[in-house]
């Protein structure tokens, strides 16, 4: 299994839930987030002005896939995620070694 650490425009963030979900990929959890990439967050524009503070709000969602979902999930998210303008954001990606279901007590792939 592998977790993907997905930081992404707040905007983009339906858009990429839809298409996750049009895909089977369910699980996963969001927040909002603070950061900046490589430009510290000084360039890039938010809600049409530049923004005071040069930690930016982002989205963030992580999803816990199967190994061979992964290529397909970051193909659609990157799809979903990207106008092409700096601050489009990343995705992370690390091995999980165990996952449970609570209420079944299923481990691995089947509690996803
Ligand atoms: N190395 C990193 N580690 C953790 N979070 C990061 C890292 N790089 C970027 N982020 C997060 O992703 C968000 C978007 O980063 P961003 O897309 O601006 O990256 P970038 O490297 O500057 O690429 P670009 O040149 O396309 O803007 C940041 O606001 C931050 O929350
Ligand atoms: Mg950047």
């Amino acid at each position: 299994m592998k977790r993907l650490d997905c930081i992404i425009r707040i905007n983009k963030l339906e858009e990429v839930k839809a298409a996750l979900e049009e895909a089977g990929i369910f699980g996963m959890s969001t927040e909002t987030v603070r950061g900046h990439g490589r430009q510290l967050g000084r360039t890039e524009l938010y809600r049409g002005s530049t923004y005071s503070v040069n930690l930016l709000p982002k989205a963030r969602i992580e999803i816990v896939l199967k190994d061979d979902q992964v290529e397909r999930a970051v193909e659609i998210i990157c799809d979903a995620a990207r106008t092409g303008e700096i601050g489009d954001g990343k995705i992370f990606i690390s091995n999980v070694i165990d996952a449970v279901r609570i209420r079944t007590g299923e481990r691995g792939d089947a509690a996803l």
